[in-house]
């Protein structure tokens, strides 16, 4: 096999060239991914990988064979109080480059960093559209924590009818609907690090992942990062008439790079105040205010655990058809140490 260098790509150092090489490789695997899309532009991941916020610590490396970028590799790891024995870890060969140990040599060094940093447990994703994906984590021991579909709703097959009766029918006798255009206000940050707290009891079967905690500060961090990347997020929120509570909320992100597709982030509702149509009504009023002031947006996406029945519910009534699926794996790294260290 011709040979094959590793290096860390740290993007406070790495020249011009080594970005445009990394992202020549990151177009050729997003294509995989993602065929209808357009291609990310340079400046665009740039900005992205750039603003990743500081509760996430990230390593990089870059394959190198012959001067071409032949595979990338990363690792996240939360700089966070909580679920600090996590290493979220990615590793994308070119498809001309498989099969050639690639991986396992990246995998030894994702494994290595997050060993260093005192992590015990490998998370990471693979993508339905890929399968070599899968098969790699099952040969390094790994197990399926979730499978998640991605949903996309193409705006012309929207229900309509639908999206006005369930506007028609929201509880606005003990609710009140309200937008946070851009960043949150000052004065909600507290209450909003609660009313998000609200996403731990979303499904995730058996990932073992703590319960997530925001506070005014990581709000903050996730703002600024958004502003960077030029992405503008819509959050609509619903509010208790009677004890001011915020019930519930949707949110939903654009990214001027990408102007036809809007990605659905987070729904919820807290447990108590379930069964009143607050989900349908946050969900149709959001994307009504979609229609109407983005008409550039042609499709939505969104990835919604397939043991989430009440969510996947909705967005089969608004006609979210599955794209592909997502799988979460989990692996000890003490396992993994023992694959890599028997090859
Ligand atoms: C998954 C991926 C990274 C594997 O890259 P690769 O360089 O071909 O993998 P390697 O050659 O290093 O193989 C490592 C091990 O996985 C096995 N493996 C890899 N691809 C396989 C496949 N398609 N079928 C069966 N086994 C496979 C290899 O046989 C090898 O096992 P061994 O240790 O017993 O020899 C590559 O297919 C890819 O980029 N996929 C898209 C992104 C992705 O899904 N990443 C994984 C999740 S982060």
């Amino acid at each position: 096999m011709r040979q094959i260098s590793i290096r860390e790509f740290d993007i406070a150092t790495a020249s011009r060239q080594e970005f445009q090489a990394a992202h020549a490789l990151l177009v050729r695997l997003e294509a995989e991914a993602w065929p209808e899309d357009p291609p990310r532009s340079l400046e665009d991941w740039e900005r992205s990988i750039r603003s990743v916020p500081p509760f996430w610590a990230v390593h990089r490396w870059v394959a190198w064979q012959e001067g071409q970028t032949v595979a990338s590799a990363n690792v996240y790891m939360f700089d966070t109080e909580h679920n600090r024995h996590i290493a979220d870890g990615y590793i994308g060969v070119d498809p001309a480059s498989r099969r050639q140990g690639i991986a396992r040599k990246l995998l030894a060094r994702i494994v290595a960093k997050a060993e260093g940093e005192g992590r015990t447990l490998l998370v990471a994703g693979t993508d339905s559209a890929i399968p070599a994906g899968g098969m790699f984590m099952n040969r390094i021991g790994a197990r399926v924590v979730i499978v998640s579909r991605t949903n996309q709703l193409d705006l012309v097959h929207l229900d309509r009818s639908l999206m006005k009766r369930w506007c028609d029918e929201g509880p606005r006798d003990l609710f009140t609907l309200g937008w946070w255009i851009g960043p949150y206000p000052e004065e909600y940050l507290a209450p909003i690090c609660e009313l998000k707290a609200v996403m731990n009891t979303a499904p995730r079967d058996d990932l073992q992942m703590d319960d997530w905690t925001w506070t005014p500060e990581m709000l903050r961090q996730g703002e600024r990062s958004l502003t960077e990347r030029r992405t503008e997020r819509w959050t609509l929120h619903a509010r208790h008439q009677t004890s001011g509570e915020l019930a519930g909320y949707t949110e939903v992100f654009w990214e001027s790079g990408q102007p036809q597709t809007l990605w659905q982030g987070d729904t919820g509702v807290l447990p108590k105040y379930r069964g009143h149509g607050l989900g349908k009504w946050l969900k149709a009023t959001m994307i009504e205010k979609v229609r109407a002031e983005r008409p550039q947006v042609v499709r939505v996406r969104t990835g919604n655990a397939n043991s989430n029945a009440p969510m996947l519910r909705i967005n089969d009534a608004m006609r979210f058809r599955p794209y592909k699926d997502w799988t979460t794996w989990q692996v000890e790294l003490a396992r993994v140490r023992d694959y890599l260290d028997r090859q």
